[in-house]
Parts: C-alpha cells; structure tokens; sequence
C-alpha cells in the first residue's frame, strides 16, 4: 500500500472516497451536537444535511456514506465517528482512520484519501500525533488474515492520500515526522502481525529464524540463528528441556542493533527478550482439545520483539539494542521433559518442572540471562505467558511488570506516546514463596492457582536479579478475537509500538 502526506485542501482533491471525521461535542448525553474534525468550509458544508439530521451520533467506529458530495471533487464522502470530543486521544483517531479504511476496502475502493483532522482547541492533540495516528490507523486497518484461503477475492487498497491543509511552519514540519515514525512503527507492527498469523506446521522456529534473518538483512541488522548445539553448550538446559520433545529443533535468534554514531563505553544496552513458542500443546501436561488451536499464538512476543527492531533499525535510535529470541515447540513425546524433572538454568539456578505447560517462563529464564551476559543492563520481555493475565485483565490491556522504578516510568511514558493499554501488576519479593521449591531453588508453577501472572513474574524476576527489568503479559491482547470496524480478527501485533517507544525514551 502507498502511503502519502499531501498538504492539500481536501476539497479540490480527486478521489473515490474521501474520509472526514466527527466528533460529539454535546455536553449531556440526550442532545449529541456532531462537527467534523476539520477545518475546511467545504468539507462542513457537504456534510452538513447529514450532521443536522440526527441520524448520525458520532460514535467511535459509526460510519455514513455520502455519493456526490457537493462542491467536493471526491466522488463519495465518508463521515467517520470518533466519539466524544472531549474524550478524543490517539487511539480514537487511529481507530477512526482504521475504520476508514476498511470502509473503503469493503466497497472495493482501491484509493482513498483522508482529511487530517486540524489539531486545534476542538481535540487535545498535537499535529504530530494526529498524523501518526492516522496513518497507524489506515496501515492497521488495511490487512486481513484470510491468508490460506483459496477464494480469496479482496481488492486491497492501493493508495492512501492524508492530506492536511498546510498550517505552515513548525507544524507542518511536525505533521510530516508524525507521518514518517507512524509509517515506520506501523509496518513493523503489520511485519509482527504477519509472523503471528503464520500456522504452527507453516512457522516452525527454524522458519521463525528465517524471516528474523531475512528482515534483517534488509534492514541493515546483525543477526544470528542457533540451534540445538549452542543452546546445549550455552547449558540453556531450562530451554532446552521445553525444545527436546518437539521433532522441530530450537531457535535461538540474536539480533543486534548499533547506532550510526558509538555511544560512551557506560551507556545504557537494552535487551529485548521474546518468548517465541511456535506451538504450544501443553507438552505431557497436555492442554484441552478446545481451543488448543490459538497456541499457534504463542510466539507473540517473539514476533513482537523481531518487529520492533524492525523499526528500531529504521528509526535509529542512539541507544544499542539487542534482541534475544527463544524459539521451541511444546510437544508431548517420548523425548519430552516431565512434571517432577529438576533442571538447571544457564544461570545455574535450578528447576523443578511442576507443569511442563508453564513452558514460557523456562525459555525465557535462558534468554533474559544470556542477554544479560550479552551486556545488556536494562531488560523487557514480552510473552503470552499465563491464562491468569487474561483473567485478571481482560482482552484491553496487558500487564505490566518490573523489579525497577525508574524503568517502569519509562515504560508508562511509552504507552502514553504509543497509545496501547498496558497494567501493572505487582512482583514484590512477598509473592517469593509462590515459586519456593522443596527439591530445588524454585519451581515453574505457583503454589496454587492464585495470583497466577504474578507466579510468572516472579519467576522471570530471578533472571532478571538485579537488571531492571520491564515484563510484558500479552496473553489476553495478542489476537484479536472479534473483529472491529477499525481492525480485522486475528493477529493484532500488540507491544511494538510501546517497546519501540521504551527503547526510543532511553536514547534520550
Ligand atoms: N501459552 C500459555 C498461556 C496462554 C494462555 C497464552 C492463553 C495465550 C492464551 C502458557 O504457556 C500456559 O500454558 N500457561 C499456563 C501456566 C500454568 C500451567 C501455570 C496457564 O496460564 O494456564
Ligand atoms: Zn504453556
Ligand atoms: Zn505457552
């Protein structure tokens, strides 16, 4: 898809579908009083019948179609909702040029243009961040996931037109960096979502390997791919006892990122650490038939972490950066670990496996101390980790975990750039017990069903030992299961942008 910034008045520009927003700005909630989010008379003007009538209420993904808008050169005008004027953030708008999108590819429109909502006193956002949220939101919206399917008819859209009416000056100047980061930040998310969509006999970690590497290599990016030998002679014996029951051997993936310009000797290494189970059966602690087919899934944060480098790669941030990526199947075998097997971490600390399906946090007890002996100093992983985390959370948020303060502030501040939804959950040293063990130093499950999310991250938290460490649960956010107007079902790429964002906010 071709995404463009145009400083043009919206009006005058040819094109199938023009998109405009709209907001409420009623103050109760029985009179809605809708206006579009632009500043252009004619624009108003055409769209004015329709805002009187009553008929459209403004709401978040709501959508009216009008052909032959007069005085406009478009041939139809799309008013999209955006909800409540006074509640309008960047995930409004992002979702509101998603949904524009979809709109147009629904009616197979192969162009559409978008008028960029004027930052002004009407909604509490800057030019920069409107227009990064728009084009996250059309790059977004634009894929669907029907991958394998043989009838597979979709017109994709071809051209995307932003146009923004020239403000001149500084927030012109914004409005274009706006647009080039949301660009960047949204393929890669689209890249992790691709990765993600990928079935489990399709994606297998070797494969998983093969496109880290191939991204890579267009990226401009160091990247090394193990297997079986170096993560036995790293004594990764917590990964290994997962990958040794699956036909498909291991990957252990490395990426390294270094800025254009060195930093001093005793500046921050950010380690990036992604759980990257390409299917997950449980192992012999097998899962319920229903449902097992999601655990395809389970390499979220693999592909999560492989994505932002992607766009670290390209945005160049003045930070080093390395990503670690722990890549097994679970499978349940002959050959397969066990319930009751102690095993030793590379860090030396050792295991009791309670639960071969709590495979998460043992590839990622290898992966967070190998990056610390890569050199990295400030530590974030990002898993599908525990079912508990959705129950605690929802499908809205991710939680969010860390050993360190001023590391957490950096992550939250992330999320406020971003846009994304992320809780934090505690992993105080008084859930230590939780993972006590009487064989051995801990255990890979909790003690009982409570606080489950937090047994997890107090597990991690071993690894992490006196590194600041960030942890992200994307259980409940990886996959979207229903589709929305702005979004299709499947794969939604959840934690880039944010971890871009952490990496972004340490480069200063
Ligand atoms: N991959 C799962 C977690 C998961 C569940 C991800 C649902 C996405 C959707 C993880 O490996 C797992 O099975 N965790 C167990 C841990 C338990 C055995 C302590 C869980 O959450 O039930
Ligand atoms: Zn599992
Ligand atoms: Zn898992």
């Amino acid at each position: 898809m071709d995404t463009r910034l145009l400083f043009q008045n919206a009006d005058a520009f040819e094109t199938p579908l023009l998109a405009v927003f709209a907001a409420n700005f009623a103050a109760s909630t029985d009179s809605p009083s809708i206006r579009l989010l632009s500043a252009e008379p004619a624009l108003t003007a055409a769209a004015q019948q329709l805002l009187g009538s009553g008929e459209f209420k403004g709401g978040l993904g709501e959508t009216a179609l009008l052909h032959n808008p007069a005085g406009l050169k478009a041939t139809r005008l799309l008013i999209v909702g955006a909800g409540k004027a006074a509640e309008i953030t960047s995930d409004a708008v992002r979702k509101a040029a998603g949904t524009a999108v979809r709109a147009a590819r629904q009616r197979s429109l192969k162009a559409l243009a978008v008028a960029l909502p004027t930052a002004d006193e009407s909604i509490k956002l800057e030019a920069g961040s409107v227009a990064r949220a728009v084009v996250e939101g059309v790059e977004l919206g634009a894929p669907d996931y029907n991958t394998y399917r043989s009838d597979r008819k979709d017109v994709p859209v071809e051209t995307v037109s932003l146009l923004c009416r020239s403000a001149e000056g500084a927030s012109d100047d914004a409005t274009r960096r706006g647009f080039a980061e949301g660009l960047v930040l949204a393929r890669a998310q689209n890249f992790t979502r691709s990765l993600v969509n990928e079935p489990g006999n399709v994606l297998t970690p070797a494969v998983l390997g093969q496109r880290a590497k191939a991204m890579c290599d267009d990226a401009g990016l160091k990247c090394e791919v193990y297997s079986t030998e170096k993560i036995r002679e790293l004594r990764m014996e917590a990964f290994w006892s997962v990958a040794k029951g699956s036909a498909q051997p291991p990957a252990l993936i490395v990426i390294h990122y270094e800025p254009e310009v060195a930093p001093k000797a005793d500046a921050p290494v950010l380690g990036l650490v992604g759980k990257g189970i390409t299917f997950d059966t449980g192992g012999i602690s097998i899962k319920p038939a229903d449902g097992m087919e999601k655990m395809k899934y389970d390499m979220a944060g693999a592909a999560a972490m492989i994505g932002a480098m992607k766009a670290i790669a390209e945005l160049k941030p003045a930070v080093r950066v390395k990503a670690v990526i722990c890549s097994a199947e679970n499978m349940p075998d002959g050959a397969a670990f066990k319930p009751g097997d102690v095993v030793t971490a590379m860090s030396g600390k050792t295991i009791e496996i309670v639960n071969t399906d709590a495979e998460g946090r043992l590839v990622l007890a290898d992966g967070l101390h190998y990056a610390k002996t890569l050199g990295c100093t400030h530590l974030i992983d990002a898993a599908t980790l525990t079912g508990a985390c959705m129950v605690a959370l929802g499908l809205i948020n991710f939680g969010v975990f860390s050993n360190d303060e001023v590391t957490y502030e950096r992550f939250t501040q992330a999320l406020s750039v971003s846009g994304e939804k992320g809780w934090r959950l505690p992993c105080t040293d008084d859930y230590r017990d939780h993972i006590q063990s009487q064989i051995a130093d801990i255990m890979n499950t909790g003690k009982n069903r409570y606080g489950g999310a937090t047994s997890a991250a107090m597990f991690l938290k071993e690894f992490a030992g006196d590194t600041p460490w960030v942890h992200l649960d994307i259980a409940g956010c990886a996959w979207n299961e229903e589709k929305k107007p702005w979004i299709a079902y499947g794969p939604s790429g959840v934690a880039v942008r944010s971890i871009v964002e952490w990496v972004r906010a340490w480069a200063g």
